[in-house]
């Protein structure tokens, strides 16, 4: 095989509750990701060495050096099978970077079934699993896709079943937010009210709503610890959450670490007419529908 495309979506997350700061930097979470159909595609292609590429929406954005996480993940696998292989990486990105999106995330789990395939390795799923964990806490979810918990640093995943499709608008900001600078606004925050921080705890009546298929209840229990830290690093994004909300969205909620915003619509043309409201209001100037859940990475 001389080359292997892959497509692999991004996601919001439906619950994101954020426990105590643990002693590795990271923080305990119970992080309940639902992949959406916005897609990046990663294609693999016989080469030499391992090199990255990258085209599309925002690919000015994205290094393309050793720090590229789909690089990252390439040169994991090769070691993983003890052999030097090589591809040449190309990615087509429509995932919003640094957005809160597991953008980054998607395409090292895309280069990783991308690479798997193009090398013949035959992996199973377990083995990507655990190479996708040590790259990033979202890398596994996006290999599988779908809707599912995450626990520990959101990379230990229980697979959620859901009741229906559900229709979404996001709202892209201009440029991104740094997850790790968001979780670090979160700790300010929280030193700051002197609170005391909970364990995360998985939300019942959002897990009834997900295996109902009631837009209505899981737009009303939507949350996300991160967001006061967002809002507070993009205090721009408080007026297009409310202006989506006015628009009748059953839940606005910032997209992980932010700063796309996520709309939850009664149903798809309901969707397409808040995307239009959103942009004709000036609340975003772009918004793109989606529907989730979808699957994860996938051999196309
Ligand atoms: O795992 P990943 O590299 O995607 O995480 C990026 C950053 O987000 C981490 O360096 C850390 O600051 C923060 N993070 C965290 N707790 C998690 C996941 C990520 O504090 N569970």
């Amino acid at each position: 095989m001389s080359s292997v495309t892959v497509r692999v979506p991004a996601k919001v997350n439906v619950q994101l509750s954020v426990g105590p700061l643990r002693e590795d930097g990271y923080h305990d979470l119970v992080n309940v990701f639902h992949a959406v159909s916005i897609f990046d595609e990663v294609v693999a292609k016989e080469a030499e060495g391992i090199t990255v590429q990258v085209n599309g929406k925002w690919s000015d954005q994205v290094p393309i050096d050793d720090s590229n996480l789909a690089i990252r993940a390439a040169r994991a696998l090769a070691k993983h099978a003890g052999r030097s292989y090589g591809a040449e990486l190309i990615i087509h990105k429509n995932i919003p970077v640094a957005g809160g999106m597991a953008g980054g995330s998607a395409d090292a789990a895309g280069a990783l079934v991308a690479c798997n395939e193009l090398w013949g390795l035959g992996l199973p799923m377990d083995d990507l699993m655990e190479i996708a964990g040590d790259l990033g806490s979202d890398v596994p979810f996006s290999l599988i896709g779908g809707t599912a918990v995450g626990t520990g640093r959101g990379e230990q995943l229980s697979e959620l079943p859901t009741g229906g499709t559900f229709h979404w608008v996001f709202a892209l900001a201009n440029g991104g937010l740094s997850t790790a600078k968001v979780y670090a606004e979160c700790d300010r925050l929280r030193a700051e009210s002197n609170a005391e921080v909970p364990w995360p705890t998985l939300n019942d009546s959002l897990m009834e709503a997900l295996g109902t298929g009631d837009a209505y209840a899981l737009g009303a229990h939507l949350s996300n610890d991160l967001q006061p830290a967002a809002l507070n690093l993009r205090p721009e994004l408080g007026p297009t959450l409310d202006s989506g909300r006015q628009h009748g969205a059953l839940g606005a909620i910032v997209s992980g670490s932010g700063p796309t915003c996520a709309f939850l619509a009664i149903d798809a043309t309901h969707a397409r007419d808040l995307a239009e409201s959103l942009t004709a209001t000036g609340a975003a100037h772009t918004a793109v529908a989606a529907h989730g859940p979808v699957q994860g990475a996938t051999v196309i």
